[in-house]
C-alpha cells in the first residue's frame, strides 16, 4: 500500500445509465484504482420506508467492479429522505439562531436526534447487509463531512435533553454542576438539571464551563453516530476499511476521538476553496490565490494521517474552480498534479478526485471535475495522466515518524474560543502558523494528541494547549524532548477554572514561570520584544506579565513594565509569554530549532521540501523558476534541480 492509488468520487445516479459502462472502461484507462459511490443516494435506495430500489446500485458496482476497479461504498445518512424528515421532523438541526434548518440540501439533521440515530443504524444496516461482502467492495465511507455547513452544533430540543442527561452523567449531582460551573457567579445556580438551557440566544456571554461542557457534549454525539455505523458495517463486511471525510480547517469536534473508532482517516482537500477565507494576509491570498497555501495540503495531511496512524486517505481533491467559495479562482495549470504528490509526500495512500463529470443540473454545476458536464476531459484529467505516469516511476516509499510534533488538543481550542479575551484572537491560526513557519525551514512534522504516545520526540511544540492536565504534563516531561511552549497553555483547568498555581498550571514546574497578569493589545500599541541579540520585533495581541527564576531569553520593549520577560528558556522548555507572528515567530521557531539540534533548511517562501522514505519531494508554488541547491551526484526521477513554477522535482535521499 505504500504506491500512491488512485481514485474519484462517481455519481452514476445523476447519468444516464448508457454511460455508465464507457465511464467505468475511462476510468481504468486513465489509471484509476478506486470509486466512491453512494454518499448521498438514501432516497433513491429507499423511496418509501421499506421499499428498496437495490437494482441500479447494484448493476453500477459490477459494472466498476467487473471493469477493475474497487469501490469504497458509504452509507447515506448525511442526506435523510423528505418521507423521514416528514416522519419525524424533530430530526432537523436547529442553528444558533433557533431557527429550524429545512429540507432540501444536506447535512439536514441534528446529532442528537435519538431518532435519526436509530434510522442511521437502521440504513446502514442495509447498505451493508446488501454489499459488506460484495467482491468489489474494498471499503467504506460513513455519511460525508460531518461538520459541513457547521452542522455539529445544534441547538435542538433533543440536543438540550441529551446535554441534560449528559450533564447528570458527568456531575451525578446538581450541587457538583453548580460548584464546577461556578454558578454562584451571576447568581446563575440551578436547582435541577431539568432547568439547564443550552448556551445559545444569552444576553451576554455563557458561563465558560457551559460552553466547554456543550461543546464536549456536542463532540460526542458525533463520535457516538460514526460508531455506531462502524459497527454495523464492520459486522456485516469484515476485512474492508472503514473511513469517514474529515474537512479543511475543522475543529468543531474532536477529531481524535472520533478517528480511533476508524482504519482510515480521509480528508477532503480544497486548497483554493478554503483560501480566501482563511486569515493569511491579503498579500498572501494574492501571491497563492492559484496554488493555495503552501502548507494547506501537509498541515491537514500531516495532521490526519497522525491521528490516522500513518493510514490518510485524500477522498477528495479539489480538480479545478469549486463552486462554493466567495470566489472561485482556477487553479494555475500544474496544480492538480502538485497537490496530488503534496499529498502523498505527506503520508495519503490515496488520493480520489472530486468528481468524475461536472454536474449538468442542481446544486454544483460550476464545480470542475475530471471530465467537463459533456465528458471531455478537463485540466485535471491531463495532470492525473501526467500523475500516472510518474507514479510507475516512484519507487515505494512510506512515511516515516518525525523528529518533530505539534500537540494539538481539540478542547484548547474550544476553550480559547470560549474565552479568547482578545476579540482577534488568533487561537487555530496559531497552529496552522507554527506549522507554515517549521515546515519553510525544512522540517517534517507530526502531530500528537493530548492521549498519543509522546517518546521518541526531539521536540514537541504546543502552540495552543490551554487545558493541561496533570497525566499530560507528566508524560511531556517524561518524553525527554524539547518544549516550545506559547503563551496560555495550562491556564485553565478541564473545568475552564484558573489553576491553583495560576498559569500555566500543571506545567510550571517544567517551564519555571509564574503568570501573574495576562493582556491584550490593538494593533496600534505597537508593542515589541527585544532578543538577546538586540534585534527588536513587532508583536500585537496577547501578553503576560510573568515571574521566572529562569533565563530570560527576551524581554518585552514596552511603556508598561518595559523589561518584562517575554520568552523564558530552562533546559527542558522554551516559554512564550505572548503570541509571536510573522518574522518574530520564525526567529523563534529557527532559535528553538537549533537548541533542540534539529537541522533546518535556509527559509523559502515559495518551496517545501517533505520526505516520504527514501523519496524527498520538492514543491514550488511560486510564479518563478526555483533552483535547488543540490549536491552534483543526485539523480532526479521527477524533475530536475530547477523546478518551474508550480512544479514538482523528486529524488532519492542516499
Ligand atoms: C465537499 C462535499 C462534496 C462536495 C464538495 C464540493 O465538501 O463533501 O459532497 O459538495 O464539497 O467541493
Amino acid at each position: 500500500m505504500s504506491k500512491l492509488e488512485l481514485g474519484v468520487c462517481y455519481y452514476p445516479e445523476q447519468w444516464d445509465q448508457s454511460l455508465w459502462r464507457e465511464d467505468a472502461r475511462r476510468m481504468v484507462e486513465m489509471g484509476l484504482d478506486w470509486v466512491r459511490l453512494a454518499e448521498f443516494t438514501w432516497s433513491l435506495i429507499e423511496p418509501e420506508r421499506g421499499q428498496f430500489n437495490w437494482g441500479w446500485l447494484d448493476e453500477v458496482i459490477d459494472i466498476l467492479g467487473d471493469a477493475g476497479l474497487r469501490v469504497m461504498m458509504s452509507t447515506p445518512t448525511a442526506a435523510p429522505p423528505k418521507w423521514l424528515i416528514n416522519e419525524y421532523p424533530e430530526i432537523l438541526p436547529v442553528g444558533p439562531d433557533g431557527r429550524v434548518r429545512g429540507f432540501g440540501s444536506r447535512r439536514h439533521y441534528c446529532f442528537s436526534s435519538d431518532v435519526y440515530l436509530a434510522e442511521s443504524r437502521r440504513i446502514a444496516t442495509e447498505y451493508a447487509r446488501r454489499y459488506g461482502e460484495n467482491r468489489h467492495v474494498h471499503a467504506w465511507q460513513i455519511d460525508n463531512e460531518y461538520n459541513d455547513h457547521d452542522t455539529v452544533l445544534s441547538y435542538s430540543d433533543a440536543a438540550r435533553d441529551g446535554f441534560r442527561r449528559w450533564l447528570e452523567q458527568r456531575y451525578g449531582t446538581i450541587y457538583n454542576l453548580n460548584r464546577t460551573w461556578g454558578t454562584v457567579f451571576w447568581a446563575s445556580g440551578y436547582t435541577s438539571f431539568d432547568q439547564i438551557e443550552l448556551p445559545n440566544g444569552l444576553v451576554a456571554n455563557p458561563n465558560p464551563t457551559h460552553a466547554l461542557d456543550f461543546a464536549r457534549y456536542s463532540s460526542e454525539r458525533v463520535r457516538l453516530f460514526n460508531r455506531a455505523q462502524v459497527y454495523i458495517v464492520r459486522q456485516f463486511s469484515p476485512g474492508r476499511d472503514i473511513t469517514h471525510n474529515f474537512m479543511a480547517g475543522s475543529f468543531e469536534f474532536d477529531h481524535h476521538a472520533v478517528a480511533t473508532d476508524l482504519d482510515i482517516v480521509g480528508f477532503d482537500s480544497y486548497p483554493l476553496g478554503n483560501l480566501l477565507g482563511s486569515t493569511l494576509s491579503d498579500e498572501d491570498k494574492h501571491r497563492y490565490l492559484r496554488t493555495g497555501a503552501p502548507d494547506y495540503q501537509g498541515f491537514h495531511c500531516d495532521l490526519y494521517r497522525s491521528q490516522g496512524n500513518g493510514r490518510m486517505w485524500v477522498l477528495e481533491q479539489q480538480p479545478g474552480p469549486v463552486d462554493w467559495a466567495e470566489k472561485n479562482p482556477s487553479p494555475a495549470d500544474g496544480m492538480v498534479r502538485l497537490w496530488t504528490w503534496a499529498a502523498y509526500a505527506h503520508g495519503a495512500q490515496a488520493v480520489m478526485f472530486f468528481r468524475w463529470r461536472q454536474a449538468k443540473f442542481a446544486q454544483e454545476q460550476f464545480h470542475t471535475a475530471l471530465l467537463r458536464s459533456d465528458g471531455s476531459p478537463d485540466q485535471a484529467a491531463l495532470e492525473l495522466a501526467q500523475v500516472v505516469q510518474e507514479r510507475a516511476v516512484l519507487p515505494s516509499a512510506t512515511r516515516q515518524r518525525a523528529s518533530v510534533a505539534i500537540l494539538l488538543d481539540y478542547p484548547s481550542i474550544w476553550a480559547a474560543d470560549i474565552l479568547p479575551h482578545d476579540d482577534a484572537f488568533p487561537n487555530a491560526q496559531i497552529f496552522r502558523e507554527w506549522y507554515a513557519g517549521l515546515r519553510s525551514l525544512g522540517v517534517d512534522l507530526d502531530f500528537v494528541g493530548p492521549e498519543d504516545d509522546l517518546t521518541g520526540y526531539a521536540m514537541i511544540v504546543l502552540p495552543q494547549s490551554m487545558i493541561v492536565s496533570k497525566d499530560l504534563a507528566k508524560r511531556l516531561r517524561d518524553s525527554q524532548a524539547k518544549l516550545l511552549i506559547g503563551a496560555r497553555a495550562g491556564s485553565k483547568t478541564a473545568d475552564m477554572h484558573t489553576p491553583q498555581n495560576l498559569a500555566p498550571g500543571e506545567l510550571a514546574d517544567l517551564v519555571g514561570v509564574r503568570v501573574l497578569r495576562v493582556e491584550s493589545l490593538p494593533d496600534l500599541a505597537r508593542e515589541s520584544v527585544r532578543l538577546q541579540d538586540g534585534t527588536q520585533h513587532e508583536f500585537t495581541g496577547w501578553r503576560e506579565i510573568i515571574e521566572t527564576e529562569h533565563s530570560i531569553a527576551a524581554c518585552f520593549s514596552s511603556a508598561y513594565r518595559d523589561g518584562s520577560p517575554a520568552i523564558v528558556q530552562s533546559d527542558r522548555a522554551m516559554y512564550l509569554a505572548m503570541i509571536p507572528r510573522g518574522p518574530l515567530l520564525q526567529t523563534i521557531l529557527t532559535e528553538a530549532l537549533n537548541w533542540a539540534g534539529i537541522p533546518v533548511t535556509e527559509n523559502n517562501r515559495d518551496v517545501r521540501l517533505a520526505r516520504r522514505g527514501a523519496l524527498v519531494f520538492a514543491f514550488n508554488f511560486g510564479a518563478t523558476p526555483q533552483i535547488l541547491s543540490d549536491p552534483e551526484d543526485r539523480q532526479y526521477l521527477v524533475g530536475t534541480s530547477e523546478i518551474p513554477p508550480y512544479g514538482v522535482s523528486v529524488w532519492i535521499e542516499p
